[in-house]
């Protein structure tokens, strides 16, 4: 190889790198702000975990109106793996929520969009508002939390009274910051 097209060649992928890393760091960018733009009428509030990671963020679901929630403001970690959006985002919550489809100890998330049916076209917006959903409509059949689905179905006030008093404990701001471990 001459010199010329060795040269040629590491400039090809210098300038590589450089385009991935700035498309990497503005595509996330790009969709935090969309994510965030109107905090007040759809309840949901999207910032970065730390300034210095633009792929972990920290979301705010307001929990839905009518539901055992209201009140509540409920913190989601999310990372955005290397391949998204082509793989879905890992979500889980933070703050302590009685869910038929969250897990009470961890706060690991069932639902389909986050897993098999994820689709590039989705985003971190779209997986949240399928979220406040899930909230109002919770889906005892395809439970995350055992325990909790099945209250769920046989005992409806019991469920209603338990997450009422979890989301008075945890999730207001008078509940301190206790999170799931
Ligand atoms: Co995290």
């Amino acid at each position: 190889m001459t010199d010329v097209n060795r040269i040629k060649k590491v400039r090809t992928r210098a300038q590589l790198i450089v385009c991935a890393w700035v498309f990497n760091a503005l595509f996330p960018a790009q969709e935090l702000r969309d994510c965030g733009k109107d905090p007040e009428s759809s309840g949901l509030s999207v910032k970065l975990h730390d300034e210095a990671v633009l792929t972990h963020w920290k979301a705010v679901i307001k929990g839905p109106k009518g539901t055992p929630y209201e009140g509540g403001s409920f913190a989601v970690d999310i990372h955005l793996p290397d391949d998204y959006p082509f793989v879905p985002p890992k979500m889980k919550f933070e703050t302590k929520v009685w869910h038929p489809n969250i897990s009470s100890e961890s706060g690991a998330i069932c639902l389909d969009i986050l897993k098999n049916e994820w689709s590039p076209a989705l985003t971190v917006r779209t997986a949240l508002i399928s979220l406040q959903a899930l909230m109002s409509a919770p889906e005892p059949d395809d439970p995350q939390d055992a325990v909790v689905a099945d209250m769920y179905k046989k005992d409806k006030a019991q469920f209603e009274g338990t997450a009422k008093f979890w989301t008075e404990t945890y999730a207001t701001e008078t509940s301190g910051d206790e999170q799931v471990k």
